[in-house]
C-alpha cells in the first residue's frame, strides 16, 4: 500500500510536472487565433467557433524560396499562430529556412520549442551545445532526407556546407517557440548592456565589446 502510494506520487510529480512544462492541452477542438481581439492571455483569444473557415486551418507560400540576401545569408519563413490563426493553442508550428551557400543561421534558442528539421536540398553542418556545466557540442553533418532534433531551449545553428543551395523544413513544439539569437540579445540589446559587464563576462578589452556592440 504505502509502495503504490509512493509510486503514485513519483507518477503525479513526474507527469505532473512535464505538463507544466509544455504548452497546456487544448480543452477544445481548437481556438483560432482573433487578432483583433484587445483581451490579453496567454496565447490568443479564440475567435467565434461558428465563423471559422477552412483558411483559418490553412497557410500557402512554404514553396517560396526565401530572401538569403543578407549578411549571415539564411532566411527563416515562420509559420506561427500569426501567420496560421488555427494553430493557436495546438503546441506546434513550422518553418521553412533557406540557406545561401555558406549561409548560417547563427547560435540561438526557441525558449519555448524543440525543433526538428529534416533536409530537403543541400548538406549542412549543425550542432547544439548543452547546458552548463558541461556545454558539450554535439555536431553532424545532414545530407538531403537526413532529420535532426535540436532539444528544447538548448543554443544550436546550421549552417550550408554545400557549394549549392540548401533548405529545411522544421516544426516546433511551440505555437510561438519565441528566439534568442546569442549575438543579438548579448551585444544587440537595446538599451546596451553596459559594456564592463561584457567585458568582465566575456574576459575581454571593453574596446572588443565596443566593436561587437556597434556591428549589431
Ligand atoms: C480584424 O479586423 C479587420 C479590420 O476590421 C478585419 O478585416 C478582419 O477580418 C478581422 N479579423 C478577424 C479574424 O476577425
Ligand atoms: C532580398 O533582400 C535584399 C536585401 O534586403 C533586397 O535588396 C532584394 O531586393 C531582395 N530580393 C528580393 C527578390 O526580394
Amino acid at each position: 500500500m504505502l509502495n503504490q502510494l509512493i509510486l503514485f506520487s513519483l507518477l503525479v510529480l513526474t507527469f505532473g510536472c512535464l505538463a507544466l512544462a509544455y504548452e497546456p492541452k487544448p480543452l477544445q477542438d481548437f481556438c483560432v487565433a482573433d487578432p483583433n481581439s484587445s483581451v490579453k492571455v496567454n496565447g490568443v483569444t479564440c475567435k467565434n467557433p461558428m465563423q471559422v473557415q477552412a483558411d483559418d486551418f490553412f497557410f500557402s507560400g512554404l514553396h517560396l524560396r526565401g530572401n538569403t540576401s543578407n549578411p549571415l545569408g539564411s532566411r527563416v519563413t515562420p509559420v506561427f499562430a500569426t501567420q496560421l490563426p488555427g494553430i493557436n493553442t495546438l503546441g506546434i508550428s513550422m518553418v521553412r529556412i533557406d540557406y545561401a551557400p555558406w549561409g548560417l543561421n547563427p547560435p540561438h534558442t526557441h525558449p519555448r520549442a524543440t525543433e526538428i528539421l529534416t533536409v530537403l536540398e543541400g548538406s549542412l553542418q549543425v550542432g547544439f551545445v548543452t547546458s552548463n556545466p558541461g556545454n558539450r557540442f554535439i555536431t553532424k553533418v545532414l545530407q538531403k532526407g537526413d532529420v535532426f532534433v535540436f532539444p528544447v531551449g538548448l543554443v544550436h545553428f546550421q549552417r550550408n556546407i554545400g557549394k549549392g543551395y540548401a533548405v529545411v523544413i522544421a516544426a516546433l513544439s511551440s505555437q510561438n517557440p519565441g528566439a534568442i539569437t546569442i549575438a543579438n540579445s548579448v551585444f544587440g540589446a537595446n538599451p546596451p548592456i553596459p559594456r564592463d559587464i561584457l567585458a568582465k563576462a566575456f574576459q575581454v578589452d571593453t574596446s572588443v565589446v565596443d566593436q561587437l556592440q556597434a556591428k549589431f
